[in-house]
């Protein structure tokens, strides 16, 4: 991440900052404490071993700052005070120490380097008046983790609706992965493997793979079956019907997470995928303020009922699909999650700002996010049809197995599925769709 002064998310950060602080003081007040403390994190290893595992900073740490490369290092924030940052820089020459403060945050900052982890504890305030927000493995001394949890519900409460900069770093990122999505999709039509087209993503994102806000899905053919499909195999498949890409990119922290479904021109395979899209373009079209994300996902599945009955994969009406389960055979998932600074953002289950959980939907338990939308909140819509053949299999030896053209299945199957996955605003006047929105500029 270029954090240079020039960046269109400088001028937008004062703001983002005070709005994180007031968020930070009421979560205080909340929890009766004077001091949130936020460690940024702390590199872990594998078993038994000197090698260290990729490092993932504290995400309430990034909610202030767009250091996701900085182990060992503390904010403190502490009412009517500007925050302090301690920044470990350490004497090592093993690795490349962090850079010097710079960038469009230090000016915000009271901003103390030390040399070591250890370092960092003597500019922190007494223990028992800190909120410490973090995992417990990254104790220091005294310092340990305690995640109050009226305080760390209220800013996760607050973290869902995003500021200006919040939301132009993922408009930012939204662009970063359309780079590579667009890079994907001619490596596929170019009859590449899936880790050559995975390399091909990565080149056009510039992200190296420890750096995605996920692991990429890149699914050839059946593959787009297998939901979170987590490899990327070298040899080259038979044919190259159809492919699945699941893949976002980080900007100050923040992630996208897009996917689309290419395939080789299959009148039958190509009419699911543009009903799909259909379905997805509508959905996406309904986010709002105030619009309740568990009818979303209930519209979805009559959506797809619909799109199964039409198409005669199922001989049933779309109602009672859902109301038997056929149509969680084809869409076995939720239809999306909040997205921020974690793909799958926190808060998605809260009843309110004071704590409180309301669940997914009975039958429904892959769903993430139960809230009403609030303006400037961020969620994916991701409808998606499959032919799993674990589920094929029950639905086959179960009641409805009559009501399914299992020839028209079979000739589908090889294709795995579709998915279309888009990030959407809810903006105070409708749907900002930041994703088909990357998608316009990169072929404008
Ligand atoms: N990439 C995982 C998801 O779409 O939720
Ligand atoms: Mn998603
Ligand atoms: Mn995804």
């Amino acid at each position: 991440m270029d954090h240079a002064s020039h960046t269109p998310l400088a001028s937008l950060y004062p703001a983002h900052l005070a709005r994180v602080m007031a968020s930070a003081d009421a979560a205080l007040a909340a929890a009766g404490k004077d001091h949130l403390v936020l460690p940024s994190g702390r590199v872990r290893y594998a078993f038994q071993d000197d090698r260290p595992l990729p490092f993932r900073a504290n995400p309430n740490f990034l909610h202030w700052l767009p250091l996701t490369d900085l182990p060992d290092s503390w904010l403190v924030h502490s009412p009517g005070r500007r925050p302090t940052l301690v920044y470990c820089q350490p004497d090592d020459y093993w690795h490349l120490p962090p850079a010097p403060p710079h960038g469009y945050w230090p000016e915000h900052f009271e901003v103390v380097v030390v040399r070591d982890a250890a370092e960092a504890a003597r500019h922190l305030p007494p223990p028992a008046r800190c909120a410490i927000v973090g995992d417990p493995d990254w104790a220091l001394g005294e310092h340990v983790p305690d995640n109050p949890q009226a305080l760390v519900g209220r800013l996760h409460w607050d973290r869902a609706c995003k500021s200006e900069y919040e939301l132009e770093a993922m408009r930012m990122a939204n662009r970063r992965a359309v780079r590579g999505h667009l890079a994907a999709r001619q490596a596929f039509h170019d009859g590449r493997s899936e880790r050559q087209i995975h390399a091909a993503y990565l080149e056009a994102t510039g992200h190296a793979e420890p750096d995605l806000p996920y692991g990429s899905i890149v699914a050839l053919n059946a593959h787009a079956a297998v939901l979170h499909y987590q490899h990327q195999r070298h040899d080259l498949p038979d044919a190259h019907r159809s492919f699945l890409l699941d893949a976002g990119a980080e900007v100050a922290g923040y992630a996208s997470d897009i996917t689309r479904t290419w395939h080789d021109g299959d009148a039958t395979f190509a009419a699911l995928v543009a009903a799909v899209d259909a379905v997805q373009r509508a959905l996406c079209a309904r986010v709002r303020p105030g619009v309740d994300y568990r009818d979303l996902h209930l519209e979805a599945h009559r959506r797809l009922a619909a799109v199964l009955e039409e198409l005669g994969i199922v001989r049933m009406a779309a109602d009672e699909q859902v109301a038997s389960g056929v149509s969680a055979v084809f869409f076995p998932h939720g239809i999306g999650h909040l997205i921020g600074l974690q793909v799958h953002d926190v808060g998605g289950f809260m009843a309110g700002p004071g704590g409180g959980r309301t669940g997914p939907p009975e039958g429904h338990p892959f769903l993430r996010l139960t809230r009403p939308l609030l303006p400037d909140m961020v969620v994916t819509i991701e409808p998606g049809l499959y032919f799993i053949p674990m589920l094929l299999e029950r639905l086959r030896a179960g009641p409805h197995a009559g009501r399914v053209d299992w020839a028209l299945v079979g000739r589908l199957a090889p294709y795995g599925g579709v998915r279309i996955e888009d990030d959407v605003r809810a903006a105070p006047d409708g749907a900002e769709n930041l994703s088909r929105d990357a998608f316009a500029q990169a072929v404008a």
